[in-house]
Formats: C-alpha cells, sequence, structure tokens
C-alpha cells in the first residue's frame, strides 16, 4: 500500500464526503454526487481543485473495473511485442495520427529519458480504428471501450468546469464543438540502479491540452508540483487522476493552473498508464472567456486558433521550451 493509500483508508474516504483530503492539496471527488443534491458544492470543490492544484482525483466515475485492467493489460502488451511490430508505428511526421516514442538521451539535462509511449487519435473511431495496431489482438476493442467511457467522464467533467467558472453549463463543450480524443499508452520499463541518479520515466512539463484524464497501474511514481515541492500522487484502486491543461488555463483566464508533472521509474518494478487528452478541433478559436474578462481581470491571453497552437508546441519541443509555448499568446496587457 503506498503511503497516500495508507492516509486514505477508508473510513477517511467516507468521512471525507467526497473532497478535500489528505493533506489538503489533493482532492478526492465522487462523481456520482453530480448526480444529485450536492452537485453545487462538488462543482464547487471541482473549481478549488482546478484554482489551487491543478488537478484532482475522481471515484465513481462510471468505468469499470474490468474495463480499467483491461486497457492497462493492452498497453503492457503492447509493449512486450518484439521491436520491429512496434517499431512501425515510429514517425517525424507530426502530422501522423498514431506516432510511437522511444526513450532517448537527453543531452541538454543530461537524463535518459525511458518512458516509451503509443499516442494516437481515437475519436471519432471510424476515422481512426484501422490505423490503430492489430497487435495485441484485444488492443482496438479495449480501446474503444475504454474511450468510449473516458468521453463520458469527460463530458460530465467539461460540464461541471463550465459551471465552476461560472459560465453556462455548456460552454465548454460548444466552444470544443467537434473536439477531438487522444490517447497515450505509456509503458516505463525497470531502471538499472547505477542509472538510476540519470534517468527519469517523463521530465516535468504540462499537457497541452483542455483536460487530460489519466489511468495508473500501481507502481509509483507520477509526481506533481505543490508550492514548489514535488509531491507523489500515490494510487488509489479505481481512482483517475484529471489534469487541467494549458488551453483551460487559457479559457479560465489564468484562474485555473496547467498541472506541472513528471513521472520517476524505479529498480523493482515497470509501469503502464493510459492518458486520455481532450483537445480542441484545428479551427477552434481559444482564448479566454468573454465572462471572465472585467476591469480588474484583463484578458492575460489573446485569442489563437489551435492550429497555431499546435505549431507553436512543435516548435517548443525542439527548443526544449516546452513551459514557455504559452508566452507567446499573452495579450499585450498581461
Ligand atoms: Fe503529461
Amino acid at each position: 500500500m503506498s503511503a497516500m493509500e495508507s492516509q486514505l483508508a477508508d473510513d477517511e474516504l467516507a468521512a471525507s464526503g467526497g473532497a478535500e483530503i489528505s493533506d489538503g492539496f489533493i482532492s478526492l471527488i465522487d462523481m456520482e454526487e453530480l448526480q444529485g443534491p450536492r452537485r453545487s458544492e462538488i462543482v464547487q470543490q471541482i473549481g478549488h481543485a482546478c484554482q489551487h492544484y491543478g488537478f484532482f482525483l475522481v471515484k465513481n466515475h462510471g468505468i469499470s473495473e474490468t474495463n480499467m485492467n483491461n486497457i492497462l493489460g493492452t498497453t503492457s502488451k503492447f509493449f512486450k511485442l518484439p521491436e520491429q511490430e512496434k517499431l512501425k508505428f515510429c514517425t517525424n511526421d507530426p502530422n501522423k495520427s498514431i506516432k510511437l516514442f522511444m526513450g532517448f538521451k537527453d543531452e541538454i539535462q543530461n537524463v535518459f529519458v525511458a518512458r516509451e509511449s503509443l499516442r494516437f487519435s481515437t475519436y471519432p473511431f471510424e476515422d481512426y480504428v484501422n490505423e490503430w495496431p492489430a497487435n495485441p489482438p484485444s488492443l482496438r476493442k479495449d480501446v474503444m471501450e475504454y474511450c468510449t467511457s473516458v468521453k463520458r467522464v469527460e463530458f460530465a467533467l467539461l460540464e461541471a468546469m463550465s459551471e465552476s467558472l461560472g459560465l453556462e453549463k455548456d460552454y465548454l463543450d460548444k466552444m470544443l464543438y467537434n473536439h477531438g480524443q487522444k490517447i497515450s499508452m505509456n509503458y516505463y520499463p525497470i531502471c538499472q540502479e547505477q542509472d538510476l541518479e540519470f534517468t527519469r520515466g517523463v521530465r516535468h512539463h504540462t499537457d497541452p491540452t483542455i483536460i487530460t484524464i489519466l489511468l495508473q497501474d500501481n507502481v509509483p511514481g507520477f509526481k506533481v508540483l505543490n508550492n514548489g515541492k514535488w509531491v507523489d500522487v500515490g494510487h488509489i484502486p479505481n481512482t483517475l487522476v484529471i489534469h487541467v491543461g494549458d488551453l483551460l488555463q487559457v479559457i479560465s483566464n489564468y484562474r485555473y493552473k496547467s498541472l506541472h508533472h513528471q513521472v520517476f521509474i524505479n529498480c523493482e518494478r515497470e509501469r503502464v498508464s493510459v492518458a486520455s487528452y481532450c483537445y480542441p478541433s484545428s479551427d477552434t478559436t481559444i482564448g479566454p472567456a468573454m465572462e471572465l474578462i472585467d476591469n480588474d481581470h484583463p484578458a492575460i491571453y489573446r485569442n489563437f486558433t489551435y492550429t497555431e497552437f499546435y505549431e507553436e508546441m512543435w516548435r517548443a519541443v525542439v527548443q526544449h521550451a516546452t513551459d514557455k509555448r504559452l508566452d507567446t499568446f499573452k495579450s499585450s496587457v498581461a
């Protein structure tokens, strides 16, 4: 049992009423409560977590344990395939809808970044399913089932987040009309002890998304930045981690903060996770919601299209400056 799991013993969870637990910065939101009389209270708790911590956990989200185990199992099986089978998905073309990323040496920071990930577009399924790996044979079915369920979670959270900003319930959904979905199936190998100091799972970054929904297995390593300190987010069975992404930071006019996070690996157990990315269609205009701009809160960012953002994102990757990619979009008064 991880440190966090022990903190969150069942009686504590029950007593928490579904939020603001642990040492004050990790909120566990009971999504079932969004359907009941406590909705407005839960919406407030989501807003508080997005504003102060950039993330929260959800339980009772409606994705079955079998469904979650299947997608994690499929992820593990994919990365155990022979090298030549996986390398079919390696490409430098940023316009490809499916890409395999392998571990690499970061010469600037002098660390080996060990994560391998398969990132691909999933929604709408009919546009992409034939590009997904046919091996392992379970992959397409497991991805489709998981992504269908995740889409429901995403929709419910976008509604709650819109409300938490004082916007119409369908604000984010309407604004992101035709919004897409990508997933990243991630594999973190075991590290040799002598290499541990100079190896990372994934380096410190924020996500270029509206929100990210992260499913992790029970191997520790995921850390978030809180008050200038890196803190472990342990594993609580059947929960998901919800991150605020860069684009929600923009839409909320910097009220909500994009989550800084990283992953460490260990010498004993390999780790897998599945991240689901909610992002807009290419022609969507992104900018602070008008309702959140006034004399006391001038627009921090200018309006831009997702295509502009996507190009800037790749430029930032090449220049090793992903933490600065939103600077280009700051408004002149900010
Ligand atoms: Fe990330």
